[in-house]
């Protein structure tokens, strides 16, 4: 093993797993599960500058709950921020809790997800979306044009021709997804970027979404209606709209880089 590879495995028998899964097929075997915790994988790598480790906590927001407006209103945020993201914070510690594995990376408890009780999954990727979301927007409060750089622009005209091509996709995506989810630009293994929608809290790190729909997330907007319901009520294409006027491009462009 090389010296600046921090690495471990954490290993819980298929008896103490099958209690927690409460499948009795699993006591069949002995083999075991375990947790690769890799903190130089490129995705928790990417994770440790703005997500935490178990008991996990509700991070504070880079700007200020109005800093949104006049895109996203402050009590949309506010609510937002302390009320489900915070909701999803506690169900999590409570689903790891006495668990073995519960200081493994949530992405590394993602590739696994769909051996974990549905509360990780669900919550695990309440807290994971929600604290990359947070990152993914920033303020612009004199409406200034807000186009990421030349290299981003390059890299979308490579795979979607062009930048307008992109955003309708994108846009449409997100527009059409049917109930609560998310709309993601994704890096997969290849370097391809796509354009993938998840239900509920999943996201394109878990091993429960089709293998060609997976990959690093680069952007994401949160589609579930306590993102946008009070400031736009039913009218998610103009949430859509001008979420294109705050989406944080160095931080998308960070996470197309590594
Ligand atoms: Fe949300």
């Amino acid at each position: 093993m090389k010296q600046n590879r921090r690495q471990f495995l954490i290993t819980t028998s298929f008896a103490t797993f099958g209690l927690f899964l409460n499948k009795s097929w699993l006591f069949a075997s002995n083999a075991k599960v375990s947790f690769e915790t890799d903190f130089n994988s490129m995705d928790a790598f990417l994770d440790k500058d703005f997500l935490d480790e178990y008991p996990y906590s509700l991070p504070k927001l880079p700007y200020s709950y109005d800093a949104l407006d006049p895109f996203i209103d402050k009590m949309t945020m506010e609510i937002h921020h302390t009320k489900h993201h915070q909701a999803y914070i506690n169900n999590l510690n409570k689903a790891l809790e006495n668990q073995s594995f519960n200081k493994a990376p949530l992405v590394e408890l993602f590739k696994k997800v769909s051996t974990l009780d549905k509360s990780i999954r669900n919550n695990g990727g309440g807290h994971y979306n929600h604290t990359l979301f947070w990152q993914m927007l920033k303020p612009n409060p004199n409406n200034a044009e807000n186009l990421p750089s030349e290299k981003i622009i390059d890299a979308i005209k490579k795979h979607f021709g062009s930048f307008d091509t992109f955003k309708k996709e994108f846009s449409d995506k997100a527009l059409k997804l049917f109930g609560s989810g998310w709309c993601w630009l994704i890096k997969d293994k290849q370097n391809k970027l796509k354009i993938v929608t998840t239900p509920n809290q999943d996201n394109p790190l878990m091993d429960v979404i089709d293998e060609k729909d997976r990959g690093l997330p680069l952007l994401g907007i949160d589609v579930w209606e306590h993102a946008y319901y009070l400031k736009y009520q039913n009218r998610r294409v103009e949430y859509i709209d001008n979420f294109w006027k705050i989406i944080n491009w160095d931080f998308v462009e960070k996470r197309m880089n590594a």
